[in-house]
């Protein structure tokens, strides 16, 4: 193999390990903002939204560890896995997609707070979408493909239900919550 041949694997390798890292640290983060707000609302539509999410989120976490432990295994090159390391012991790039979130100050959550969350995970949720459906690009491994096609379903599904969420709260409060 020429040199320029296994740097660019190298390359290709380090940017689909990085994007899974940077899900499930992603995914986890959505893990506790979801849990927070589910308990923190007395609105039921949003209450069984968020508690879904909650929970589909911690299995979306489990998967793309699932992915990372199977990428490690699959490397033998000792400087891919030292590199490697040293990003799994980092947090990075993850809060660069969750940089808007609003997340409200404690306690029950009003309406207006309701919207603005609702609002905020439509575009969080929809960018959740496509960057999975973007990674099923980066292997060539038929069961991650698999299972990155399936966690970008699941997000399209949440996007759907925050705009049905958005809907619900224009339709009962009107102009007084858009923000
Ligand atoms: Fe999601």
């Amino acid at each position: 193999m020429s040199i320029a041949k296994a740097y660019e694997q190298v390359r290709e390798f380090h940017k689909f390990l990085f994007a899974l890292i940077e899900m499930r640290d992603f995914e986890e983060f959505i893990v506790k903002e979801t849990g927070s707000l589910a308990e923190r609302t007395e609105h039921g539509q949003a209450k069984e939204i968020f508690g879904r999410w909650n929970v589909q989120s911690e299995g979306h976490r489990n998967a793309c560890q699932r992915m990372i432990e199977k990428v490690k295994e699959h490397t033998s090159n000792e400087w891919c896995i030292t590199c490697m390391e040293d990003h799994l012991r980092s947090s990075y790039s993850w809060k660069r997609i969750v940089a808007d979130i609003v997340m409200p100050k404690e306690g029950s959550l009003s309406v207006t707070d309701l919207y603005a969350v609702a609002k905020n995970h439509l575009a969080i949720e929809g960018a959740a979408e496509q960057r999975y459906a973007e990674m099923s690009e980066m292997t060539d491994d038929e069961e991650m493909k698999k299972m990155l096609m399936s966690l970008s379903k699941d997000e399209k599904i949440h996007h759907d239900e925050a705009r049905m969420l958005m809907d619900t709260l224009e339709k009962t409060y009107g102009d007084k919550i858009r923000v």
